[in-house]
């Protein structure tokens, strides 16, 4: 394990303990002590929430004609019926299931019942004016076991999905793979078994076949990265796995299985357009010191360029392949041609954008800014203007969508029933202006998803973290719109802010 990655990981340790100490006495979303203060309204939720609900003063800034304004979720955070018409297990109901796993042993068992609630959902898309649902397909619903002869039922929900966004004229984004590995293809190696990004790219074609004339955009992988770390490096997330040799070989297979669905989606003839979702991290030097600058750049090298450089240039980069060292499991495990599969032409790049880092000279993370309820989320929103050009000055004018930008937040409805979440008003309009000032400066960004459409089931936070435009009461599956909600109708009706 190399120097970075060894104080990296204690680092995020520490970070990962504050944070359970602070959401468990309440002190979520305070301030590290020593940061420096915020240039934007704290959008973390504990500031109190303004009980008027007039329409914003119209700030004149418009998106361009055409800009595509939406939402996003993924299966097992929202579907729940786990067990219902042939679906299998995937790693994330072993790793709720596994005690201690998940805040309070929440499961995504029932999650917000969007299974048999969907028609629902639906018409609250269309009633907030979305134009596009980012929604992700369950592995284990198509192919229980990972592999073989597709179960109709599952395709065929999926089928009502999508024909219900057409009916409401919303259209359709589809992500292949958001984390739920069918448990049988794990216990055979998971991600480090280099069979499995073969038997991805097959379930891939079994998808295209079955909905490609009704899904015009496609996404291959959510978010590789947190794969590696959270569920390889950190071992908080399914499944649970805590080996970094291990994490950088499943790094290089995530991304062999997005290239060999890339390949399928051509070879099926489908029209759709397809591409990866990945979220990036803009880093900075904590201070001015060349050391800093140094660890930095490699930090970007772990975070960012690991994905875009294999994806857009055809090579993994060079400081990253030293760092982990030529007898890593990775760099062994890279065959020819690989890289080729890799960086097959994609239609578009999907960003997720949450958080910046910052990085000290010995390789530390040091936080800048508020955080939210997510201990790891500083809320900065000049990042996304950042990440957004960076990405287009380094890696040329592929078409941008935001699939994921969101903030957890406290919400509670109040005794008129409503949802006030102001701190998510906030920084959603301080993100969606950062956006909008990329593309004035030539970022081709075609469209923007808040994360997420509903509360949902937030992985190792459990039900706790609350992410949605639409709350959701859990005991009674009751969805009431939030304050954000109203407020993101207005914004894509006018759109802009
Ligand atoms: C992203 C995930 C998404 C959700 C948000 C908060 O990393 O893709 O499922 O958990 O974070």
């Amino acid at each position: 394990m190399s120097l970075l990655t060894r104080r990296r990981l204690l680092r995020r340790a520490a970070l990962s303990a504050t944070a359970a100490g602070a959401a468990r006495t309440g002190l979520a979303g305070t301030t590290a002590a020593g940061i420096a203060a915020p240039t934007v309204a704290l959008g973390g939720c504990d500031s109190p929430p303004e009980r008027t609900t007039d329409p914003e003063p119209d700030r004149g800034l418009r998106f361009p004609d055409g800009f595509v304004w939406g939402a996003a979720t993924s299966a097992y955070q929202i579907e729940g019926a786990a067990k219902e018409d042939g679906r299998g297990e995937s790693v994330w109901d072993t790793f709720s299931h596994t005690p201690g796993r998940i805040r309070n042993g929440d499961t995504g068992d029932v999650a917000a019942d969007h299974y048999h609630r969907y028609a629902q959902d639906l018409d609250l898309m269309r009633d907030l004016g979305l134009h596009s649902y980012r929604f992700s397909i369950s592995w284990p619903r198509i192919q229980a076991d990972g592999s073989g002869r597709p179960n109709q039922r599952g395709l065929d929900f999926y089928r009502r999905l999508v024909d219900g966004l057409h009916e409401r004229d919303i259209a359709p984004m589809a992500t292949l793979f958001h984390w739920d590995l069918p448990q049988a293809l794990q216990d055979a190696g998971g991600w480090e078994n280099r069979d499995t990004a073969e038997r991805f790219a097959e379930y891939a074609d079994v998808v295209f076949r079955a909905l490609g004339d009704r899904v015009p955009v496609w996404l291959t992988i959510n978010e590789p990265k947190t794969v590696v770390q959270n569920g390889y490096i950190w071992g908080h997330h399914a499944p649970g796995i805590r080996d970094e040799g291990a994490a950088y070989l499943v790094a290089h297979h995530l991304q062999l299985a997005h290239g060999l669905a890339v390949q399928a989606l051509r070879a099926s003839g489908g029209t759709g357009r397809i591409g990866p979702a990945l979220n990036l991290h803009p880093c900075y030097p904590a201070d001015d010191s060349p050391e800093s600058a140094a660890a930095t750049r490699l930090y970007d090298g772990y975070e960012n360029r690991l994905y875009l450089d294999s994806i857009f240039k055809g090579a993994y980069p060079q400081d990253v392949l030293d760092d982990l060292g030529p007898d890593s499991r990775m760099v062994r495990g890279v065959r020819d041609g690989d890289l080729k599969i890799i960086s097959s032409p994609v239609d578009l790049l999907a960003v997720q954008y949450y958080t910046p880092i910052y990085v000290t000279g010995d390789g530390g993370m040091v936080r800048k800014w508020p955080t939210s309820e997510a201990e790891w989320q500083q809320i900065y929103p000049e990042g996304m203007y950042d990440i957004l050009t960076r990405v287009t000055r380094d890696y040329g004018r592929v078409p941008i969508t935001i699939t994921e930008n969101g903030l957890p937040c406290p919400d509670v409805p109040g005794p008129d029933g409503n949802v006030d979440d102001a701190g998510r008003v906030t920084f959603l309009r301080d993100h969606f202006a950062a956006a909008h000032r990329a593309i004035g400066d030539g970022v081709p960004l075609e469209s923007y998803h808040v994360w997420s459409l509903l509360d949902n089931f937030e992985w190792a936070e459990g039900y706790e973290q609350r992410w949605g435009l639409v709350y959701v009461d859990y005991a009674s599956q009751r969805r009431v719109l939030k304050r954000s909600a109203h407020w993101y109708r207005d914004v894509i009706r006018r759109n802009g802010l």
